[in-house]
This record gives structure tokens, sequence and C-alpha cells, in this order.
């Protein structure tokens, strides 16, 4: 291994995502090192520790603790909840660490013009986890795109569906239910991704204006089905016949989501029979009933945008649904590209008066590469990118600065901005 060009990273927020990131350091040693952690939970600061073999003097229960040692590492990966974003990433940048930050990178637009114009003051490479760009799926359809496969864009249609027990676990019991807990409402903290590829996909041309409209329709109280209780373990005679039992989603079918309970609750690893003793108590969320959550973020919302070139742009997060997909159809001058994600291929269809029907089309399959997973193998192929910016070699078409980020959040603030005001048309500035 060259220890010369193995980069040295520092983790801020010990969660499950940088979890996630920390560990290629175990698959690729030659590329970077684990070597400081801060979390506020001692629990996840022992976890790093035993897996990355840190030292305890780089162990830290706060950034500005962290912040006061002479650097001792190239880089940060900060993987902290979205609302803590800016206030441990400021003195990250300050001190002269590059940053890998997770997206949302900022809950407002006010954290979001303090956290970037740190950055450029500090000059310091910023790259935020816009995962979705490396899955192939999107980074062929960009390729093309970049390649005027279809001429220029003229519209772009976009939907991100949320399956029933995906909304219900992550958006309605958990940690995503409130801007109390999470700083933001559902389109940021869930959709940010799709709006970074609207973006994207344009070339950074800026957007203009944006109108939303958005409410919740499905998880209210007179939603409800008749005579049903409050906790699914506790108190419910129609547990059985509702499609979201807590027992059901989470005891007996434990892939819809439920190791984020038990992450959550803080009890990960617990034996399959304590897990009922879990979710019997009173006042864990994860059981109580979803139609009783008094929820603060909407369950859909559905947005349009215009940008500077005249192009459209549609965008609708559709909660509650069979199952989770995200669609995609943009328009150009020459023709139409457009797919599911989950599919794992899209179409091209392009405009030829020569054919019989008016048009030639393929497919471009990328399942081989894609492989079913759930980000396409972006949460991968993200850290290599950022190693290569560390080692100033030229990023990837992929590449988000917290520059380019900008836009897709810009597109969120202003959407929500739009929908408190009953879907008025907001000025982007
Ligand atoms: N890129 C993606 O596709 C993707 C997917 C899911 C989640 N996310 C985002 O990733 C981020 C992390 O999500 P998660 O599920 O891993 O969360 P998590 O709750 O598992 O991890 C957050 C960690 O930050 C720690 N923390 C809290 N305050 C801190 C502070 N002041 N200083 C240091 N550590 C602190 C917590 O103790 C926790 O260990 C969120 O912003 C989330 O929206 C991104």
């Amino acid at each position: 291994m060259n220890r010369q060009s193995q980069k040295k990273m520092i983790i801020v927020g010990m969660g499950e995502r940088a979890m996630i990131y920390a560990k290629e350091a175990l698959a690729h040693p030659e590329l970077f090192r684990i070597v400081g952690v801060v979390d506020v939970r001692p629990e996840r600061v022992d976890l790093a520790k035993r897996t990355f073999d840190i030292p305890e003097e780089n162990c830290f229960s706060s950034v500005e603790e962290m912040v006061k040692r002479p650097k001792f590492a190239d880089a940060v990966i900060n993987g902290t909840m979205d609302q803590q974003h800016v206030e441990t990433s400021i003195p990250v940048l300050k001190a002269g660490y590059d940053l890998l930050l997770e997206k949302p990178f900022a809950v407002n637009q006010e954290e979001a013009d303090r956290l970037l114009s740190c950055a450029h003051e500090a000059g310091r490479k910023v790259m935020i986890c816009h995962v979705l760009r490396y899955a192939p799926f999107y980074k062929e359809m960009k390729t093309l795109l970049s390649n005027g496969e279809i001429g220029t864009v003229l519209s772009i249609q976009m939907a991100e569906h949320v399956s029933y027990f995906h909304q219900s676990v992550s958006y309605v019991r958990g940690k995503y239910a409130s801007p109390k807990l999470c700083g933001s409402g559902m389109l940021l903290s869930k959709c940010s991704h799709d709006l970074d590829i609207m973006a994207w996909m344009l070339n950074g041309i800026q957007p203009e204006k944006v109108s939303s409209i958005g409410t919740v329709s499905q998880f209210k109280e007179d939603m409800a089905p008749e005579g049903a209780g409050t906790h699914c373990l506790l108190d419910c005679p129609v547990e059985r016949e509702c499609i979201f039992s807590a027992k059901r989603l989470y005891l007996e079918n434990p892939q819809r989501w439920a190791n984020n309970i038990w992450h959550e609750c803080g009890c990960v690893g617990i034996a399959e029979e304590e897990k009922e003793q879990v979710l019997r108590k009173p006042d864990n969320p994860y059981s109580q009933c979803v139609y009783r959550r008094n929820l603060q973020i909407v369950d859909h919302q559905s947005m349009m945008v215009s940008f500077a070139n005249g192009a459209l742009g549609t965008f609708s997060m559709v909660g509650g649904s069979s199952a989770s997909g995200r669609r995609i159809h943009i328009t150009g001058t020459k023709g139409e590209i457009y797919g599911t994600f989950e599919d794992q291929r899209f179409t091209v269809s392009l405009i030829d008066p020569r054919e019989a029907g008016g048009k030639k089309e393929y497919v471009v399959d990328v399942s081989s590469a894609q492989k079913g997973n759930a980000h396409g193998g972006g949460d991968q192929a993200i850290v290599r990118d950022f190693i290569s910016i560390l080692n100033n070699e030229k990023p990837s078409l992929c590449c988000t600065t917290l520059d380019d980020s900008m836009i897709g959040h810009q597109l969120v603030f202003m959407a929500e901005k739009s929908r408190e005001r009953g879907g008025a048309w907001m000025e982007v500035k």
C-alpha cells in the first residue's frame, strides 16, 4: 500500500450513511483511512473506534473539540442529520479540511448561503453526496444529453413515488416526519436527489420561477380505518386489516425498512423475541397509528419550474404508493429519453421522419451495471470521486460541488415557499 497517496479522513456523525462511506476504507485501504471520529453518541464513537482502529486521542464528542487539535487529516465526511450539516461543517471548513457532506447540505436558503460563502472564503473543496448521479441509469442519460443525442432540452417531467412502507417508517413514524426532527419537509429530505438530477440534466441552467402545491392526503385522523385504535400492538382491533400494521410491516416482513427502527431505537442486533417488546412500548412512534400522528409535513407535493432558457420542469412527489419508483421523461428538439430508475433501463426515441412511425427507438439497459442496487452503486462511486478531487485529479461527470448542488436546493426552498402561499409563483433570485 502506498501510504503517501492514501488519504486520511475524519467522520463527523457516525450514523448509518457515514458508515456506508467509511466502510469503503476497509474495502480500499489503498485509497483512504479513517483516522478520527466525532459523534455526540458515545456508542457510535466506540463503534467507529473499534471498526477502524482509531486512536483514543482522535475520538471526539463535538466538532468544536476536534478542531482545537492541529489539522490531522485531509478531509471530513459529514454524515450528521440534515439540520446539523451547516453548524458542524463551518468549523471543519475554517479548520482547513475538505469536505464530503451528506445531502441536503442545508435546510433553508439562509443556511445554504452561509455554508457556500464559508466554503469560498476558506477555499476548501466541498462535495455533496448526490449519489444518484453515479447510478448508471442517470449517468448514461446525462452522457447522452451532453452528447446532444436529443438536442436542446425543452421539457423535463419527473416523479418520485414513495412506497407505503417506506413512507410510513420514515416520513410518518420516523425521523423525517416533522421539521422539528429533521429541519425540513419531505420534498427536501426525500426528493433533493431528484431535483438535483433535474438541475443536472439541464446543465446548470438557472431556474427562474417555481410554483408548488402539496397536502397531507392520507396520513390524517379522518382516513383511519373504522374502529382503529392508537397503537398497533396495544389497542387496535383492526390491526390485521390495516396496511400500516407495525406488527406485519416490521416483525413479520422486516425487509420493509425495519432495520431503520432498531437503529433509531438504539437496539441494533437485539434478539427477534425482544423486538416485539420494543414495539409494544406505548411511546414508540413506530407502532403508533399512522393516521393519528398529527403529521406536520405534506405526504404528496407537485411543482412546476421555468428555466432561464425557456425549458419547463415538473416534479411530483407521491407518498404512500404500492411501490417505490423514480420516473423521468426528457423531451428535446431531436427526441426524447424516458424511463423508470427501478426498471434499470430507459428508452431513447429520436425524431426521424424517414421511419414509418416517424421515430427511431432504442433501449439503454443498465441492469448489469446497476444490479438492482438502491443507489445503483453510487454510495461507493462517490467516495472514489471525492478522493480523486482530493488528489487534484479531474472529477467525474457526476461530481457535485457545493455550487452545483445549490440549484437543486434552491428549487426545493422556492417550492416550499410557494406551497406555503397556496402555489404562488416564486421568482428565484
Ligand atoms: N445520500 C443519500 O442517498 C442519503 C440517504 C439517506 C440519508 N441521507 C442523509 O444522510 C444524513 C445522515 O442520515 P443517517 O440516516 O445516517 O442518520 P443517523 O441518525 O444514522 O446518523 C447521524 C449521526 O450524527 C450524529 N450527530 C448528531 N449531532 C451531531 C453533532 N452535532 N456532531 C457530531 N455528530 C452528531 C448522531 O449521533 C448520529 O450518529 C442525513 O442528512 C440524511 O438526510 C442521505
